[in-house]
């Protein structure tokens, strides 16, 4: 059975490699004029000088700004965002929240549960946030209105350097339950899984 559609398997793939090229290139930007009294070591930056970082972030945002609209719409115009992320409530997060705590918490394949549910609006929301104060700090005359709602151009700086490190926190998280769990990662390049593991996930709704 189909656990992940086509285009969310594509778009979520190009959009891991993009992300990681924004976000290396961008320690390396933010290295030429720190916001903080730290560096980011430049073995774990991309672009080798301020120049070649800039060509790098910027090829890779047309990606990610591209591939961010394609989810988004196929995701809203599909349904999937519906079935998958919602309903979504406090309860049901608490409740998995000390199931996780407890070592307890379920996991169906196709089934995201609530924690899973608020991650993947969050982190979506933060790679919204984050390309719209790059926007906002890359043409800061044409996106005069949106630096303006993120308090002028530092504070876009900060939006921008804040939405990079929620992303760079939801990786951190979204990589160690992907090896907590790994019968999770076949189905997102196959897109679905085998009859035993799909098994446990009646409640699959998704669209083929
Ligand atoms: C090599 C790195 C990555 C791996 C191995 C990976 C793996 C996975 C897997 C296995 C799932 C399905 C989880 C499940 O069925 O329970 C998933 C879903 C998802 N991942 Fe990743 N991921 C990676 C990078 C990223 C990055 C960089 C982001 C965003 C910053 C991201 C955002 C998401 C989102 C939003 C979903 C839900 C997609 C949907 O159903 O619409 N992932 N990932």
């Amino acid at each position: 059975m189909t656990i992940h559609p086509l285009v969310v398997r594509i778009t979520h793939w190009i959009n891991a490699v993009a992300i990681v090229v924004m976000v290396m290139s961008g320690w390396r930007i933010y290295d030429a004029s720190p916001l903080f009294g730290f560096s980011f070591p430049k073995e774990i930056t991309l672009g080798g000088w301020l120049g070649g970082a800039l060509q790098w972030h910027f090829a890779a945002m047309w990606l990610l700004v591209i591939n961010t609209i394609v989810y988004l719409s196929y995701g809203a115009a599909s349904g999937h965002f519906r079935h998958s992320f919602f309903p979504i409530t406090a309860t049901s997060v608490l409740h998995d929240i000390r199931s996780a705590l407890r070592g307890r918490l379920a996991h169906d394949l196709g089934v995201y549960n609530a924690v899973q549910r608020t991650f993947y609006i969050g982190v979506i929301a933060a790679i919204v946030a984050t390309i719209l104060s790059g926007l906002a700090i890359w043409k800061p005359t044409q996106f005069k209105a949106l630096g303006f709602l993120m308090g002028g151009y530092e504070g876009g700086r900060l939006v921008h350097f804040f939405g990079m490190s929620a992303i760079v926190a939801f990786i951190v998280v979204h990589l160690a339950l992907v090896l907590i769990v790994p019968n999770t990662f076949p189905p997102m390049i196959s897109g679905s899984a085998t009859k035993q593991a799909a098994s446990d996930a009646p409640d699959c709704k998704e669209p083929t």
